[in-house]
């Protein structure tokens, strides 16, 4: 059984897709054991306490610079086999990328490597492909390390940029069309032990 923590800062639909996955049973050999959060107002929270999860907060502003040292150590003490970064707009702790190698996912709407790394996030992200004018757009599921939007890619999925699309309009249709379906299955791959990596980069293994 893969013990699943999900780190999560905002609100949270990634996580919510994540948890009606598992609880229709389409997460296989999952246990999602615990939410983490930096904020403690985070509606992510709100969610994981609906369902029964573990809610942690490690308050990124009132902890300052003691924040990394409690980060790892709350994570540490659940020993989990798989972390899910969903919404948590921090640099991941370069210790915690060397720690859980290959065991550290994230979800970045756009198709990597367009449009990602340093300041993209958010909105921004939607901005910035709509000032490009790509008709084409998306999401990427990787492995975390200690570059943004680096690590071995998982799963991409595409999706249509349209005439008269706003940033908010893309961000919607990039999570229900992209997001929302990759994250689970990402996270049911590796639960069933199909991502191998290797020379940076990841294939899926036969069922
Ligand atoms: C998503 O757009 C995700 O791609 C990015 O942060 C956002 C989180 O949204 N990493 P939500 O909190 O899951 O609704």
């Amino acid at each position: 059984m893969l013990k699943v923590g999900v780190l999560a800062g905002g609100g949270g639909t990634n996580l919510q897709a994540i948890i009606d996955r598992y609880e229709a049973g389409g997460l296989g050999e999952v246990e999602l054991s615990f939410v983490l959060s930096d904020k403690p107002g985070a509606y992510a929270l709100e969610r994981a306490k609906k369902h029964g999860i573990e809610q942690i907060v490690v308050d990124k502003k009132a902890l300052s610079d003691r924040f990394e040292e409690e980060l790892i150590k709350e994570i540490d003490a659940r020993e989990p086999g798989l972390l899910v970064l969903a919404g948590l707009m921090i640099m991941i702790p370069a210790e915690l990328c060397r720690k859980y190698k290959n065991r550290i996912i994230n979800i970045h709407p756009s198709l990597i490597p367009s449009f990602c790394g340093r300041g993209y996030y958010g909105l921004r992200v939607h901005e910035a492909v709509l000032k490009k004018g790509v008709k084409v757009t998306g999401a990427t599921v990787h492995f975390v390390d200690e570059i943004y939007d680096n690590g071995p890619i998982i799963l991409q999925r595409a999706v249509e940029v349209k005439e008269g699309d706003t940033p908010e309009v893309l961000q919607r249709r990039v999570m229900e069309e992209a997001e929302w379906q990759i994250l689970p299955e990402a996270v049911r791959l590796i639960g069933e032990g199909r991502i191998a990596v290797e020379d940076g980069r990841t294939r899926i293994l036969p069922g």
